[in-house]
């Protein structure tokens, strides 16, 4: 089996591609110099949104860009009447996504709670873009992320030239969402202090955010949502106040529940990936990839695949995040430095990296793992050397 291959997504930009005509191809796309590093969802996914919304007759909630049923398809993959082939972003339970979407044509906002690498940005940005067509309305939470990020600022220039008024505020991705009703998304709500994570709840229970200062408000219009992400793993440092989990539904995205569901969505993101960053296609790094995954699922688990050796857990997540990066670099060693096909020794030192976090600790649980299951395992001497080799 080969990497599978997204024929619809297109790099048309539209910040940046002007002068091009749209519909470039994603390979095409990439080697432009002017072209993104990295398009939003709605620029890279444009074709299979406009294809989507051409063929959705379903009631669309207002200002929606698209019918829940057709958010939905969008984000789960499918295949419209005209043979459209839409490709899915998120692998997962069905149900999650509907009740994600569902969410959002509510007057609840959406939370989306998981462990690191469980694809909480990643459906949280195609949400937005299915949606709303727009991405980009985004606060990034961190311990100094202030209410300004979230409410407004001021143009220091205008305010003391012509004094407060509204030419002289600066809105928060979350206020021009507010008032175009759009989706805005706040990413890792629990690392924002719980004081300016308090702003969100006027927002979310009264729909407005005040303007004190001009004796104003901005109210919200129909269209208007918010999705938040926020790490499991961050319970307990700035947990959210009952008062504010009340305003969000509470999506739990879960790890891949099988090794093929994780060797998929790894094999489906390295294939992105190494296009965006012009790397020839792997003609059969699957097997590779396969083995990655075991070795982050087994360490991940505590116990190998047939359920026989208990193991030790490393310190690292060794999600499926990290294996999608291992991946990618592994593919971008053998193309420049190889024959270009991925093989062991060019994964060998990024799961070496990716294991071992703690030198002490995790060293031992990795050499351990590599004497007792790895150099036994059928097929896996290639493996088990160039392991060595990086380990030494
Ligand atoms: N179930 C999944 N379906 C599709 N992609 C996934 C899945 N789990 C992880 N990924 C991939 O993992 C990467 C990291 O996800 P990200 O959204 O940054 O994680 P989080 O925000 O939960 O830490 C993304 O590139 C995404 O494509
Ligand atoms: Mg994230």
């Amino acid at each position: 089996m080969t990497v599978s291959v997204e024929p619809t997504t297109t790099g048309t930009n539209a910040g940046t591609s002007a002068g091009t005509p749209g519909g470039v191809s994603g390979g095409a796309a990439a080697s432009e110099p002017g072209a993104a590093l990295r398009p939003h969802a709605e620029q890279s996914f444009a074709a299979e949104l406009t294809a989507l919304a051409a063929q959705d007759d379903r009631p669309r909630p207002a200002r929606w860009k698209l019918s829940p049923w057709a958010v939905a398809t969008y984000l789960l993959g499918g295949t419209l009447p005209d043979g459209t082939v839409i490709t899915p972003k998120y692998v997962g339970p069905r149900r999650i996504v509907e009740v994600a979407v569902t969410t959002l044509a509510t007057d609840r906002a959406l939370l989306l709670l998981g462990v690191p690498g469980t694809a909480k940005t990643w459906v949280s940005e195609h949400l937005a873009a299915a949606v709303s067509g727009d991405s980009t309305l985004l606060v990034q939470g961190t311990a100094g992320t202030p209410e300004e990020a979230i409410r407004y600022g001021w143009n220091y220039a205008r305010l003391l030239a012509h004094g407060p008024s509204r030419d002289a505020l600066v809105p928060s991705p979350v206020m021009r969402a507010m008032s175009e009703g759009m989706t805005a998304r706040v990413e890792e709500l629990t690392r924002i202090p719980a004081d300016v994570q308090d702003t969100l709840i006027t927002i979310l229970s009264e729909k407005t955010l005040p303007i004190p200062e001009l004796g104003d408000e901005v109210q919200a219009v129909r269209g208007f949502n918010l999705i938040a992400t926020a790490n499991d793993r961050d319970r307990g440092v700035n947990d959210l106040s009952s008062a504010l989990r009340r305003r969000f539904n509470t999506v739990v995205l879960p790890l891949p529940e099988s090794p093929d569901a994780e060797v998929e969505i790894v094999s489906r993101r390295v294939e992105q990936l190494g296009r965006s960053l012009d790397l020839p296609a792997a003609p059969d790094g699957i097997a590779e990839i396969r083995r990655v995954v075991t070795v982050f699922r087994e360490l991940r688990d505590g116990v190998t695949a047939d359920g026989r050796t208990k193991l030790k857990s490393p310190s690292g997540t060794l999600s499926t995040a990290e294996a999608i990066s291992v991946v990618t670099n592994g593919l971008a060693l053998s193309a420049h430095f190889g024959d270009g096909v991925l093989r062991p020794a060019d994964v060998a030192a990024g799961i070496l990296g990716a294991v071992v976090r703690d030198p002490a600790a995790d060293r031992v649980i990795w050499q351990e793992y590599l004497e007792t299951v790895v150099r036994e395992r059928e097929g896996w001497k290639d493996f088990y050397r160039a392991c060595r080799e990086v380990s030494a």
